[in-house]
């Protein structure tokens, strides 16, 4: 079995207490930290930007997995991998110069680039990319907000790209699962394939936030 990967999404943390809601992902075992940075164009929602992430980069050294739902991300990157970004993903859906040179970019500063698909986006919209990223971001809500309800109509597109990992031999591009992840649905998740997690209101609306996580690292077990 794959390792799992437990990415915890800040957007369901208090944001007045940042620090401390990040310390509690960090000292249960979380291995990455998602943050959702949203424009109100390319989603209905507004959350932060490069500024904070800069900030946040200064009291953790969990890799920081950035989820860019905003139009023209390309006039973006290197303010977000200035800030200390690990990992840029970017939506394949978005108004774009161009999504192939963006990967470039953001690979070529020596960091991870992911690509995300919305969940009406078929997986075979990013083939032509498949070669090019580290990540795979499928979305299994609409973006935009937290605690929404797992599309379970999204799962065959995860064991989709599963194949297309598998046709063209790229066995350490990661498969991440964003919207409405909790123990159960964690479980359908990796049995179809993913190998990061990412959970906010799971996480941070629980009394035992490393409970949380452990559940979700063992259900690949
Ligand atoms: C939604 C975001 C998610 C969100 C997940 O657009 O991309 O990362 O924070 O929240 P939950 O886990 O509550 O569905
Ligand atoms: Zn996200």
């Amino acid at each position: 079995m794959n390792k799992i990967i437990v990415s915890p999404s800040i957007l369901s943390a208090n944001f007045a207490n940042l620090q401390s809601d990040i310390k509690k992902v960090d000292n249960a075992g979380a291995e990455w930290l998602h943050v959702d940075v949203m424009d109100g164009h390319f989603v209905p929602n507004i959350t932060i930007g490069a500024p904070v992430v800069r900030d946040i980069r200064k009291i953790t050294d969990l890799v920081l997995d950035v989820h860019l739902m905003i139009d023209n991300p390309e006039k973006y990157i290197k303010d977000f991998v200035d800030a200390g970004a690990d990992i840029i993903t970017i939506h394949s859906e978005a108004p774009c110069s161009n999504i192939e040179e963006t990967i470039d970019k953001i690979r070529a500063y020596g960091i991870k680039a992911g690509i995300s698909i919305k969940p009406k986006t078929p997986v075979n919209e990013i083939e032509y990319l498949i070669t090019k990223v580290d990540l795979v971001l499928i979305m299994t809500v609409e973006p935009g907000f937290g605690g929404q309800s797992f599309m379970s109509e999204c799962v065959s597109k995860i064991t989709d790209l599963k194949k297309m990992l598998e046709k063209y031999e790229l066995s350490e591009t990661f498969i991440e699962v964003d919207g409405g992840i909790n123990a159960e649905t964690a479980r359908t998740v990796i049995q179809a394939g993913a190998n990061v997690l990412v959970a906010g209101s799971y996480i941070y609306n629980s009394s035992d936030i490393k409970d949380s996580i452990v559940k979700l690292k063992q259900t690949g077990f």
